[in-house]
């Protein structure tokens, strides 16, 4: 059984006493709910990977209430100052070289030489972290491959029975997980995942940022950045202007009169921060209700590529992709002429 912990003085002390012991703990973050491990014992980060069921390959983020006590486990250069003045506490992650003195176990860092760190918004997680005084390895706490939880509902979908406790604080207020940006070669910075905090906010302390081809697998230096992710039980078919009756619509911005069974629409307003808390959300309630009634897939309305757009296409490209193991893909596509959108 998972306990439900409220966040309340009493449910934060249990669940930095869990997380001590080598217990498991989700808590809700600014941007999505982590599965929290003490990152300095190797079980409980093990625990981790098994809970989610999640590849070993994949090196965790280490969570901290302060950029200092980030700093301790990682060699912070001046960028990673500036940016930390910027962002944090915020949804940005910062790859480094790893501290020769640091705690985290080689298997939450699997074994590289660097460092995902972070310092997440939002007083529950600052008081657990502050409370459990260790580096908090935490990936998203979800079963390996599916969509990220905004709520704790959402982590009791995934998780119930599998983690110790999950701590109540909640729905997200950004909705998507944290942008990565390696920074261990100070004169070349790399996004490595887009999320929270925009490229354009980067670009403007960094300057130029290298980018990820986000059509492949292959980028060695994010090893979880897997093609097929956040993938809901029906298919994903991106870019839809004119959507089909037997198809669940994730809308974006005013909706005149749509032929969809079902609709969500992620922005009335087509503001991109209003659609980045609800896009996981909404890609849950539309893969359940949607299967129920035996609807054919999910049609995703255009979303523009800046600002929050950049990570909510990342997120929806990714549900879109082929499963490991699928025979075939499962986006799905209609020809141009039944379906009435223009080929372009
Ligand atoms: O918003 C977030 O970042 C959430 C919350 C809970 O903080 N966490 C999260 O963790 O999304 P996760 O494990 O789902 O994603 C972490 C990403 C993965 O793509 C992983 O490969 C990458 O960060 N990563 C971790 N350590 C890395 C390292 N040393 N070098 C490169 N990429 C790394
Ligand atoms: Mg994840």
């Amino acid at each position: 059984m998972t306990r439900r912990l409220e966040n309340t003085a009493s449910g934060l002390a249990t669940a930095a006493s869990i997380l001590r012991a080598g217990g498991l703990v989700a808590f809700g973050t600014e941007t999505v709910y982590g599965l929290g491990g003490d990152a300095t014992q190797p079980q409980a980060v093990a625990r981790i990977f098994e809970a989610k069921n999640r590849p070993r390959f994949n090196p965790l983020i280490s969570h901290f209430p302060t950029a200092a006590a980030a700093f301790e486990q990682v060699v912070p250069n001046a960028l990673a100052q500036r940016l930390a003045k910027a962002f944090w506490p915020g949804p940005l992650t910062l790859v480094l070289p790893r501290a020769a003195g640091s705690t985290v176990s080689d298997l939450a860092a699997d074994g590289l030489a660097t460092l995902a760190v972070r310092v997440p918004r939002g007083d529950a997680a600052q008081t657990l972290l502050r409370l459990t005084d260790r580096p908090v390895a935490a990936p998203s706490a979800n079963r390996s491959g599916r969509i990220s939880p905004s709520d704790a509902a959402h982590v009791l979908e995934e998780l119930d029975g599998r983690i110790d406790a999950v701590l109540d604080s909640g729905p997200c207020a950004v909705g998507l997980e944290s942008t990565v940006l390696d920074i261990s070669d100070p004169a070349r910075p790399c996004l490595l995942r887009p999320g929270g905090v925009t490229l354009e906010a980067l670009q403007a302390v960094c300057g130029p940022i290298a980018l990820p081809d986000t059509q492949s697998d292959a980028a060695p230096l994010s090893p979880g950045r897997m093609l097929s992710h956040y993938a809901p039980h029906l298919p994903v078919r991106l870019d839809v202007t004119t959507p089909r009756a037997d198809e669940a619509l994730l809308a974006f911005g005013p909706q005149h009169g749509s032929p969809a069974a079902l609709v969500w629409n992620l922005s009335e307003h087509a503001s991109l921060e209003e659609a980045a808390a609800r896009l996981f959300t909404g890609l849950r309630t539309l893969d359940g209700e949607g299967a129920r009634r035996h609807l054919r897939g999910i049609a995703v309305q255009p979303i523009p590529e800046q600002g929050l757009g950049l990570a909510i296409r990342d997120r929806l490209t990714r549900a879109a992709a082929p499963r490991p193991g699928a025979s075939s893909g499962h986006a799905y596509s209609i020809p141009a002429t039944q379906e009435g959108d223009s080929p372009l």
